[in-house]
């Protein structure tokens, strides 16, 4: 897929005329500065960071046959990070008609609703996720999730993001990050409209201290293509094959395991995933160790690397059985490839995946 697009690309270059047979159109600067690629970053010429863009749709008819103009037409889906009045994009060396530019609350995602915000009080800083998924049987998951966080604001709440999953509440348990010593939570609350879980301490969480959340829930892998979906997709012989992934942008992570979901709310992740032998799985960060499942006999853990901070839509894994094969070329790509035919929605959502710090490519 990537393959083709740069062909295509190729091919239309092969039709652009002689840039010196080109008449340069008067807006279009002509002077060469020096080439400053490498040099630092200069902060004042930097984008505010107030605004994310998500998603480019991008339309253009050059007339290569004609008088070398380009018709244009841009679409850009953004997601606010911080409040601000302005929005701000590069462009040079092409024009623009002022009453051409449009802003609208994004269809796709929704106007932001305040209420549905997580309360500001506390910060996740860490997570600890393990999960054994049932790929190959009755598709449920087995989880468990630890959370250090830091008050920001004196709270006696902890709120987290759940959905489509199930936790017991006695298996949920808050202890301060620096004594272990535990919390009594006086009620559990499940606010099923905002997929809020909250926990309502008999005491106040005292800001700038530390605290950790743990629970262990119970999880299903659905077909529906978003949070941990299962999918299929035959081998050479024409067997069913199993393998389970994950699309959690914009909102799913909180189908996998309770946390902040808020791009806003980065944290670490150390990611455990429960396979059997025979398989692989795959995540952001590279493996650390891969241990057997105590009294599970063909069974392994493998423990992930603790990730750089990141929005819990960025965390990603895949379980399969899928070959590795070294990239050459880059060693920030992961290539993988199906032992024969990859499932098809699998493909779909991993070509072009931009992690924070490897780009997976099933081809
Ligand atoms: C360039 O050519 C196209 C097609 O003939 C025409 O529609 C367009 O207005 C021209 N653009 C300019 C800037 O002259
Ligand atoms: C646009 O907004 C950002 C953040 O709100 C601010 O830093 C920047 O100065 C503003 N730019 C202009 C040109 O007003
Ligand atoms: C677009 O807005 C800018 C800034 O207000 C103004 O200088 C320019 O003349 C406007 N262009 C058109 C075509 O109205
Ligand atoms: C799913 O299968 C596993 C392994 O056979 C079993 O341990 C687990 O209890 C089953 N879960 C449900 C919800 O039936
Ligand atoms: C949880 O605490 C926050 C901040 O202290 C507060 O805004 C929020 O209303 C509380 N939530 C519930 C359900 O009590
Ligand atoms: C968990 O707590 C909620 C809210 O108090 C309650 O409705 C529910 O029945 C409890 N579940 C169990 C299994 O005790
Ligand atoms: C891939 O690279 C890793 C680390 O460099 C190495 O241990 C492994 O043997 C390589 N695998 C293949 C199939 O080349």
């Amino acid at each position: 897929m990537l393959l083709f697009v740069l062909l295509a690309l190729g091919h239309a270059t092969q039709g652009l005329p002689n840039v010196d047979d080109v008449t340069i159109p008067p807006w279009v600067t002509t002077t060469t500065e020096a080439s400053r690629s490498l040099g630092p970053v200069d902060l004042d010429v930097q984008l505010p960071r107030s605004i994310k863009p998500l998603h480019y749709v991008v339309k253009l008819q050059p007339f290569i046959n004609g008088n070398f103009s380009i018709v244009g037409y841009m679409e850009v889906d953004m997601e606010v990070l911080k409040p601000t009045s302005n929005i701000t994009l590069h462009i040079s060396d092409i024009i623009t008609k002022n009453d051409t530019v449009k802003t609208e609350a994004s269809r796709s995602l929704g106007p932001v609703d305040l209420d549905v915000q997580l309360p500001r009080s506390i910060k996740p800083l860490h997570y600890v996720v393990k999960l054994q998924p049932f790929i190959n049987g009755n598709f449920s998951i087995v989880g468990y999730m630890e959370v250090e966080m830091e008050v920001l604001e004196p709270t006696s709440n902890i709120t987290l993001h759940i959905s489509d999953i199930i936790t017991k509440n006695d298996t949920v348990k808050v202890s301060d990050q620096a004594t272990s010593r535990g919390l009594r939570i006086k009620k559990h609350e499940y606010d099923h409209s905002r997929h809020f879980y909250i926990a309502h301490l008999r005491k106040e969480l005292q800001k700038g201290k530390r605290y950790i959340l743990s629970m262990e829930f119970l999880g299903y892998l659905n077909n529906k293509l978003h949070g941990f979906y299962r999918a299929t997709y035959k081998d050479v012989y024409g067997n069913i094959r199993n393998a389970a992934a994950t699309q959690f942008q914009p909102t799913a992570a909180r189908k996998a395991f309770p946390c902040f979901d808020e791009p806003a709310l980065k944290a670490t992740f150390e990611i455990h995933l429960a396979r059997e032998s025979w398989m692989t799985t795959l995540s952001n960060m590279p493996i650390a160790e891969t241990v057997p499942v105590e009294g599970q006999e063909g069974w392994m853990w493998d423990r992930y690397e603790k990730s750089v901070p990141m929005s819990t839509y960025l965390v990603a894994f895949v379980v399969s059985d899928y070959v590795h094969i070294n990239s050459t070329e880059n060693d920030r790509v992961d290539f993988r490839a199906g032992r024969d035919q990859v499932a098809e929605p699998l493909v779909r959502q991993l070509v072009g995946h931009d992690f924070e710090q490897r780009v997976l490519v099933v081809c």
